[in-house]
């Protein structure tokens, strides 16, 4: 097992990353305030891993509900939200009972939402499921549901006690929800830590096969990445964390665009950070040979690298309705260089650009 530290001031917690962790209730127990836990899940999840934490958990005394959510992006919604509240109410849930979240990044994000308001705040935990939701989403406190008119607008800064990152779920996850997770994977080298990005151009083929030792090293190499990032700026404030946006001012226009779960969030992410790439190369920043090699690791890792033609007019439309925007202006995640990043504005020229160049 691997431990990966997130230092925060008020509330540390640890990330723990290995197989069969799922299993490992002297984790989680620790943490537990009341006996009584409520497992948030999805119907594709709760039939594989479902049971199996309930009966290490039931078997040390602790009563488990389970909240069984429909799947997809399509669902991270006000209505489905409200599911999780209904279930906590019918079991009578206090705000001593621990939330936790098992499953990928939607499930996450929805229950860590559900566990910032519920009796104003209860006990969290996360146990991921994908490749995305382990590199990122679970880490670092973001929780969030879509609006039909914005991507993740509703939602709050809430950290969870533990993340539980079981190696060993990743054996059931559809091929390409684990290339939409290698997109985030990309993204940390991409931000500011090219040796891993070389480590990914040599290794891509492992990890694709999913090879456990360079699975264990990436996913604990991204959240090292992530932890310290958080760890500096939890609240985006500061201008760090902005950084781990890399490719979402495009790639959230390309899901909402599209209509969310049409492109994955990983694949819109994919096709983001390649048109960041060439806005980077329009200001002439960045070379077509790096242009080339981000497009080649992507394509390796089995993800789009040509956005779909909304139209420039449509993403500027979209971008603007972003929770990035700072007063009124549309902020990018943008590259100086292969693992060097920095947070800026663009013409809407440059976009328009960089569009051309970057649509089918
Ligand atoms: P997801 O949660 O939709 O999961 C992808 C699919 O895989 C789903 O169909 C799910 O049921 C299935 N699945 C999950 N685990 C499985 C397993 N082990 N075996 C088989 N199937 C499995 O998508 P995701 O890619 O995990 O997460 C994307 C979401 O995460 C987006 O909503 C995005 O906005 C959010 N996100 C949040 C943050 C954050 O910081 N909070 C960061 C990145 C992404
Ligand atoms: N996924 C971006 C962040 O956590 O800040």
């Amino acid at each position: 097992m691997r431990t990966v530290p997130l230092n925060l001031s008020q509330a540390p917690y640890d990330i723990q990353i290995g197989r069969g962790l799922l299993t490992r209730a002297d984790l989680i127990l620790p943490l537990l305030p009341q006996k009584q836990v409520a497992i948030v899940c999805n119907d594709t999840v709760a039939p594989l891993y479902l049971d199996a934490l309930r009966a290490v958990l039931e078997a040390e005394g602790v009563r488990c509900h389970s909240i069984i959510l429909p799947d997809g992006e399509g669902f991270k919604t006000w209505e489905t939200l409200n599911l999780i509240f209904d279930g906590l109410l019918a079991n009578r849930c206090e705000r001593k009972t621990t939330l936790i979240a098992l499953g990928g990044g939607v499930i996450g994000d929805m229950t860590g939402f559900a566990a910032a308001v519920y009796q104003r705040g209860a006990p969290f935990i996360q146990i991921p499921t994908t490749l995305l939701a382990q590199v990122d989403s679970s880490v670092g406190g973001k929780t969030a549901i879509n609006h039909p008119l914005g991507k993740n607008m509703i939602g709050a800064f809430y950290q969870p006690r533990l993340v539980l990152a079981d190696l060993a779920t990743l054996d059931t996850l559809p091929q390409r929800e684990f290339s939409a997770g290698m997109a985030e994977v990309i993204k940390y080298g991409l931000i500011d830590d090219l040796d891993f990005f070389e480590w990914l151009e040599t290794h891509v083929d492992r990890l694709m096969e999913r090879d456990a030792d360079a699975l264990a090293f990436a996913v604990e190499r991204c959240c090292r990445n992530k932890a310290r990032v958080v760890a500096q700026d939890e609240r985006e404030t500061a201008g760090v964390r902005e950084l781990l946006n890399l490719g979402h001012t495009f790639g959230h226009a390309i899901e909402a665009g599209m209509g969310y779960g049409v492109w994955l969030h990983g694949e819109a992410v994919a096709a983001g950070m390649v048109l960041a790439a060439l806005a980077s190369r329009e200001l002439g920043q960045m070379g077509t040979a790096d242009v080339d090699r981000i497009k080649a690791l992507l394509t390796k890792a089995g993800l789009p690298v040509v956005a779909p033609a909304l139209g420039a007019e449509r993403y500027l439309a979209l971008m603007a309705g972003d929770k990035k925007v700072d007063d009124g202006r549309i902020r990018y995640i943008l590259m100086r260089r292969l693992g060097e990043s920095y947070a800026g504005e663009l013409s809407s020229d440059v976009v328009t650009r960089a569009l051309e160049s970057g649509c089918e």
